[in-house]
C-alpha cells in the first residue's frame, strides 16, 4: 500500500478542532478505500510563535516540503490583532509558507446548498444555483512588493509588481479549469488605472488564443464587487490578482450562507495546501460549535488533487446529505444542532458505511468538480 504523507498544520483558534474532524474523515476514507495516510503534525501561526518565536519554524517548512499535501487549519490570535506593528505576527507564517512552497494559485470554489439558501444575506433567487470558482494569484502583487517607510513616518509605500510568467501560469490554470466547467473566464482587474492590470489583460488575452472554445470576459474590480452580489450566477471562473482576490473571495463567501462551508486549495510549484477559508474564529475556540464542513471539504479537495476522485466525491456526498437532513452546527440554525465533533463523527461514519449515501446519490446533488 502506497504511503501518503500529509503535513497537518492545525494552527490557531478553531484550526485544531476543525482539522481534527477532517482527519477523522480521512481515516474513514483510508479504511474504506484501503489507503495509508501518514500525518506529520507541525506548528504554524501564533502557536508557533509561542513555542519557538517564529510563525513558520524551519521544521514546519521542511515537513511541508517532504509531504504529498498540506492540511492547514487557521492562523491568527486576538493578541496580535490590535498591534499591526508587532515585529512577529502569525500572518507572516502563512505568507512565508505560500512564498516558500510557491503556491501561486488559490482556488476558492463558491457554491450554494439548496437547504441553506435562506442563510444568505442575498435573496434566494439571486443565489440559488450560483456555482463559480475564484482563482486568486497568491505569491505576487502588492502583498510581496517592496515596502518602504520614511524614518520620520511621513510616508510609506507598497509596490505592486507582476512579471509576465507569473500571470501566464495562473491564466493557463484558469482556462484549464474553465474547460472542465462552463467555459467562461472573467479576468477581474483595474486596467483603466493600473499598469499591472494592463499587463494582466495583454498576457491573459494571449493565453486565451490557445483556448478558442473558452470565453474570456474582462471586468473592472469595482464593477465585479457589485456584480458578485447582484448577479453571482453569471460567473464561472474568476481570475484575478492577489489583493483583489483577497477582497472578492471574502465578499463571495457570504453567498453560500456560511463561511463554515467553504474550502480552498492553494497550488503551485511544491506541495499543495488545503485550508478552510474561515480563519481562526477565536470567539468559538474550544466550544465545539465551529463548523468543520469547510475543513472536511478541504480534505476532499486534497484527495482530489492526489487523483482520489471517488473518495472526494463520497465526502461531498456525506456533507451534502447531512445538510439536507437539516443537521448542522449552530450558526446554520439547523433543525438538528450537532457540535463540531459530532459532525465529524457523523461524516466519518457515513464515509465508512456509505451504502445509504450511494442509494440516495441521485437525489443528493453534488457540485461540479473543483479540482482538475
Ligand atoms: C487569506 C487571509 C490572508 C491574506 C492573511 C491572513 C494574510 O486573509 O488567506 O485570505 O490576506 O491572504
Ligand atoms: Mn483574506
Amino acid at each position: 500500500m502506497e504511503k501518503i504523507k500529509i503535513a497537518v498544520l492545525p494552527g490557531d483558534g478553531i484550526g485544531p478542532e476543525v482539522t481534527w474532524q477532517a482527519i477523522k474523515v480521512l481515516d474513514a476514507i483510508a479504511g474504506r478505500f484501503n489507503h495509508y495516510f501518514e500525518y506529520c503534525f507541525a506548528d504554524v501561526g501564533a502557536i508557533a510563535i509561542d513555542r519557538t518565536g517564529d510563525p513558520l519554524p524551519d521544521l514546519t517548512l521542511e515537513t511541508c516540503m517532504a509531504a504529498d499535501a498540506v492540511l492547514f487549519g487557521a492562523i491568527g490570535d486576538p493578541k496580535y490583532d490590535n498591534d499591526p506593528n508587532a515585529r512577529v505576527r502569525p500572518e507572516q507564517g502563512l505568507l512565508k509558507l505560500r512564498k516558500s512552497l510557491q503556491l501561486y494559485a488559490n482556488i476558492r470554489p463558491v457554491k450554494t446548498y439548496p437547504t441553506l439558501l435562506h442563510l444568505s444575506p442575498l435573496k434566494e433567487d439571486k443565489v440559488a444555483g450560483a456555482d463559480f470558482i475564484i482563482l486568486r494569484e497568491l505569491t505576487g502583487g502588492i502583498y510581496f512588493g517592496e515596502k518602504t517607510r520614511q524614518p520620520d513616518n511621513s510616508k510609506a509605500t507598497d509596490l505592486c509588481s507582476y512579471e509576465k510568467h507569473e500571470i501566464e501560469r495562473i491564466a493557463r490554470l484558469a482556462f484549464d479549469y474553465a474547460a472542465g466547467r462552463r467555459k467562461k473566464v472573467t479576468l477581474v482587474d483595474k486596467a483603466n488605472v493600473l499598469e499591472t492590470s494592463r499587463l494582466w489583460r495583454d498576457v491573459t488575452k494571449n493565453i486565451a488564443k490557445d483556448y478558442p472554445d473558452i470565453e474570456l470576459e474582462m471586468m473592472f474590480v469595482d464593477n465585479a464587487a457589485m456584480q458578485l452580489i447582484q448577479y453571482p450566477k453569471q460567473f464561472d471562473v474568476i481570475l484575478t490578482e492577489n489583493m483583489f482576490g483577497d477582497i472578492l473571495s471574502d465578499e463571495a463567501s457570504v453567498i453560500a450562507g456560511s463561511m463554515g462551508l467553504l474550502p480552498s486549495a492553494s497550488i503551485g510549484v511544491h506541495t499543495s495546501l488545503f485550508e478552510p477559508i474561515h480563519g481562526s474564529f477565536p470567539q468559538a475556540t474550544g466550544k465545539d460549535i465551529a463548523n468543520p464542513n469547510a475543513a472536511i471539504l478541504s480534505a476532499a479537495m486534497l484527495l482530489e488533487s492526489l487523483g482520489m476522485n471517488d473518495e472526494a466525491h463520497l465526502i461531498r456526498l456525506a456533507v451534502q446529505y447531512l445538510l439536507e437532513k437539516g443537521i448542522g452546527t449552530p450558526e446554520l440554525s439547523p433543525a438538528i444542532v450537532y457540535g463540531c465533533s459530532r459532525i465529524g463523527d457523523a461524516i466519518a461514519h457515513m464515509v465508512s458505511e456509505p451504502e445509504e449515501l450511494y442509494l440516495h446519490e441521485g437525489r443528493i446533488k453534488d457540485g461540479v468538480s473543483t479540482i482538475i
